[in-house]
């Protein structure tokens, strides 16, 4: 019989991608994708620890899972499996189980592949008493076998732009960060592994890849033959040669992590996208050290440099946090005096939020929430400046565009510059996939549009002379 799973996603890249593997290994149970919670059989939260805020939506989305239990169980209506996975889990997971009892298992992102496992166990204990609490089941170990090997081969459901995660957990031990605690210590696949995953993706219709990782140019994955291990750019060189994809991109990357190797891959692969979100966090060297960044602000400015000889018409993207403990006025000044030097084409920033067990939240010289919030405001006044100010630079370019999705008007596609801009494009639905010349005609704050600037008979007819590199695929 069909069972239906509604999975909601919170959080980074890594999530979506989990997220899109734990549907595989539920499909051969039986379980189709749901999209909305109300009649699913199962509901997983995957969910995310970085920030206060983040964290406290799991709560608030539990109590409404309860109360559509409590409705369903009114109306005669069968009832619901209630799950929480990710990085909350994997923190908290027995807290979880007391301060939530509706929730049935709790798993972290090291164990879905054990989801089969861990639903019958479920069944195991609703069969026994239906209400005794902490009859929940808990997963999560840092196990010794890799999910990776055992997690179904093929990939469903990720369209023309796909996520595949190659490296996971880090090492760096920022002192603000939950990660090196929730995601475990640093761990790259093979290489041999993430080549047939990458080639897979592309057979069922991928033209771009996101690698993904906590760390990802951190990565040092056994190479597929001999003893040696892969760095990215080795890595990345070898996807490129897989016929049908075009697009490579990856993320999150670490400044201290941008070897040769990988900056070379920069200015010979036509195919690695001109975009780097290159995380600096802060431009105070004080503040940096605090953080345990393991750099300098002139080291990041550096490594741009490097990039851009590199890449001239790269773009970068970046994390920053305010109100770090201890930062003041004029380590901030130098956060905006970074940001104004590099210029950024997008960027994600946030209020410092002290996390339980790290070593900065238990720092003395918290900064007040008013603080926070006044830094917060001109730093993104001034990065909305300079991404606007980059959009707006687009306007009048043919730039090849990645059609993904539809768009929000009818008869529109969305895609994405080379640039990871947003575009809205008036195409046909069967476009989708294709990557198109698109003339950018308009730019927002936050997404370009603009027409198709050749018709794909116009294409047919050029395809084999010189304007080739010209013509829409
Ligand atoms: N408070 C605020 N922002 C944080 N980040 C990570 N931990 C914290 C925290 N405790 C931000 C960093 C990181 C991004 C994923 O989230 O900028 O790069
Ligand atoms: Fe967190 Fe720092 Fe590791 Fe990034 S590098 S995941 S910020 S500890």
């Amino acid at each position: 019989m069909t069972k239906t799973v509604y999975i909601k996603t919170y959080g980074c890249q890594m999530n979506v991608y989990d997220s899109a593997r734990m549907a595989d290994v539920l499909a051969p149970l039986g379980y189709a994708p749901a999209e909305d919670p109300e009649g699913a059989d199962l509901v997983i939260l995957n969910t995310c620890h970085i920030r206060e805020k983040a964290a406290e939506k799991v709560y608030s989305e539990l109590g409404r899972l309860r109360d559509l239990r409590e409705s369903r169980a009114r109306a005669g209506a069968p009832d619901m499996t209630i799950a929480v996975a990710g990085c909350v889990a994997q923190a908290e997971g027995d807290v979880m189980l007391r301060r939530a009892p509706q929730v049935d298992l709790v798993f972290g992102p090291q164990t879905y592949h054990r989801l089969p496992e861990l639903l019958a166990k479920v069944r195991r204990a609703r069969s026994g008493s239906r209400t005794a609490p902490g009859r929940g089941v808990l997963d999560i170990e840092f196990p010794m076998e890799s999910k990776f090997d055992l997690l179904p081969e093929t990939m469903t459901g990720q369209g023309p732009s796909a996520f595949l995660s190659i490296q996971e957990g880090c090492d760096k031990f920022c002192t603000f960060c939950v990660v090196p605690y929730t995601r475990g210590a640093e761990f790259s696949r093979p290489a041999g592994a993430v080549i047939a995953e990458a080639e897979g993706l592309a057979a069922a219709g991928a033209r771009e890849i996101t690698l993904l990782g906590q760390n990802v140019n951190a990565y040092r994955g056994d190479a597929p033959a001999g003893s040696r291990t892969w760095g990215l750019g080795r890595l990345i060189r070898r996807l490129a040669e897989i016929p049908g994809l075009d697009r490579l991109r990856y993320t999150t990357s670490h400044p201290r992590d941008m070897d040769d190797e990988l900056l070379e891959a920069h200015g010979e692969l036509d195919k690695l996208m001109p975009y780097l979100h290159l995380p600096v966090q802060s431009g105070s060297d004080g503040i940096l050290a605090a953080m345990n960044r393991r750099h300098g602000a002139d080291d990041y400015r550096r490594v741009v440099e490097r990039l851009r000889r590199a890449r001239p018409d790269i773009a970068l993207s970046s994390d920053f946090i305010v109100g770090f403990p201890g930062e003041t006025d004029r380590d901030f000044a130098e956060t905006l005096r970074l940001v104004t030097d590099i210029g950024y084409a997008q960027a994600y920033s946030f209020k410092y939020s002290a996390r339980p067990g790290t070593p900065a939240g238990a720092l003395e010289a918290q900064i007040p929430e008013a603080v926070k919030a006044e830094r917060l405001a001109s730093l993104q006044s001034l990065l909305d400046a300079q991404q606007e100010g980059f959009n707006q630079s687009s306007v009048g370019q043919a730039m090849p565009v990645l059609l993904e999705r539809p768009g929000r008007k009818a008869g529109q596609l969305l895609g994405r510059s080379p640039y990871m801009q947003a575009v809205h494009v008036a195409a046909p639905a069967h476009y989708r996939g294709r990557i198109v010349k698109v003339r950018i005609a308009a730019a927002g704050p936050k997404s370009l549009s603009g027409v198709l600037a050749e018709k794909p008979a116009v294409a047919r007819r050029w395809a084999s002379g010189a304007a080739a590199a010209e013509v829409a695929p």
